[in-house]
């Protein structure tokens, strides 16, 4: 038992920040920022919220797989920015596309989440559990980026993509995921919600800091290098597969720079790894199911063809998963 992705679709906001427009708010440039990271601009919610991108991206994909919303019995949300705690964003995701069969929980793996939502999806399709998946990444990351830190404000977007995948009987490939929580203090970002009745009768005021995504951007590109070639390696040894049977490399998309150190460590050409960096930025768990939706779309995925989805950031977490195009 294996999965196919069925269909594909995203949402992507309609207002825009270029990166001149970052450089009003903090010390930096459109040159340093394209030098560095390759990002022009980004998509930014201005109205949307995350649940709202994820019905969109969520029901497009429906409309691109041919399948009703009733036929899904899995709802999965990857976000680390969702509006909504409760109910979880993959019930709201239920309710607004009218998926009344479906399971529905939010999985939290920031860059990673969207290759855990797949893999997790994989293994309920291939166990037999269910047979109809929504896998959703959405991500408003600008309503937690600190707009004065100009080593994190200039890398973040927003948007949200999605997957419909559906149990088949073809190989199954198995995935290759890791994490070092021990390592986890290069991205952090707390909880809005550890404020409770002691700090009222202490007299403590609500103590902002820490509520924005705080960054160690060396060590996190430190990290991605290493250990991003080494999970496709892995992956691609683990279900014996040649790396030249790949087709493409669909990485998450934190920075052009470690995409493009990836390529060069696998002794592959760019041109194998396709990037839209340059126009969203880093939108986390949606960047990966953006790109797929994207290639779909303009038609670049052709049925035979082995691509490698690889996810890796805050946590630390990283993996790749193997995947045939039908
Ligand atoms: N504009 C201008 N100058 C800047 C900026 C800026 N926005 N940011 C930093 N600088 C300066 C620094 O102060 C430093 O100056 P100095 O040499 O005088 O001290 C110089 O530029 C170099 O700074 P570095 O931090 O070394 O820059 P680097 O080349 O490492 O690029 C970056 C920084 C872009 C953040 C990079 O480290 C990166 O992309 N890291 C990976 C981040 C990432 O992928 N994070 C997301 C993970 S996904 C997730 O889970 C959410």
């Amino acid at each position: 038992m294996a999965v196919s992705i069925c269909g594909t679709g995203s949402y992507i906001p309609s207002y825009t920040i270029d990166n001149n427009g970052i450089a009003a708010l903090v010390d930096t440039s459109d040159g340093w920022i394209q030098e560095r990271t390759g990002i022009r601009r980004r998509h930014i919610v201005d109205g949307e919220t995350t649940v709202s991108m994820a019905c969109e991206a969520g029901r497009q994909a429906l409309t691109s797989a041919g399948v009703s919303a009733e036929e899904v019995d899995l709802i999965i949300v990857s976000t680390i920015s969702s509006n909504m705690i409760l109910p979880c964003a993959a019930c709201e995701v239920q309710k607004e596309l009218g998926a009344i069969h479906a399971t529905c929980f939010d999985l939290s793996a920031a860059c990673t989440g969207f290759l855990l939502a797949y893999n997790t999806a994989a293994a309920y399709l291939a166990g037999g559990i269910y047979s109809t998946a929504l896998i959703i990444g959405s991500e408003s990351l600008s309503n937690l980026t600190n707009w004065k830190d100009r080593g994190t404000c200039i890398l973040f977007g927003d948007g949200a993509g999605a997957a419909v995948l559906k149990a088949d009987d073809r190989r199954m490939y198995l995935p290759v995921t890791r994490a070092d929580g021990a390592k986890g203090s290069a991205l952090t970002l707390k909880s809005r919600h550890d404020w409770n009745v002691l700090d009222v009768k202490e007299k403590r005021d609500y103590d902002s800091d820490g509520y924005f995504m705080q960054m160690d951007g060396k060590a996190v590109f430190q990290f991605a290098i290493k250990r991003v070639p080494e999970a496709i390696r892995g992956v691609l040894e683990k279900n014996g597969v040649r790396q030249e049977e790949i087709a493409w490399f669909l990485l998450h998309q934190a920075n052009r720079r470690i995409i493009e150190s990836v390529a060069k460590r696998l002794g592959e050409p760019m041109e194998k790894f396709p990037v839209n960096i340059q126009e969203y930025g880093n939108t986390s768990s949606a960047s990966i199911p953006i790109l797929l939706d994207e290639m779909n779309k303009k038609g670049l995925l052709k049925s035979g063809q082995k691509m490698v989805l690889a996810g890796f950031g805050a946590g630390l977490i990283w993996g790749a998963a193997l995947y045939e195009w039908i």
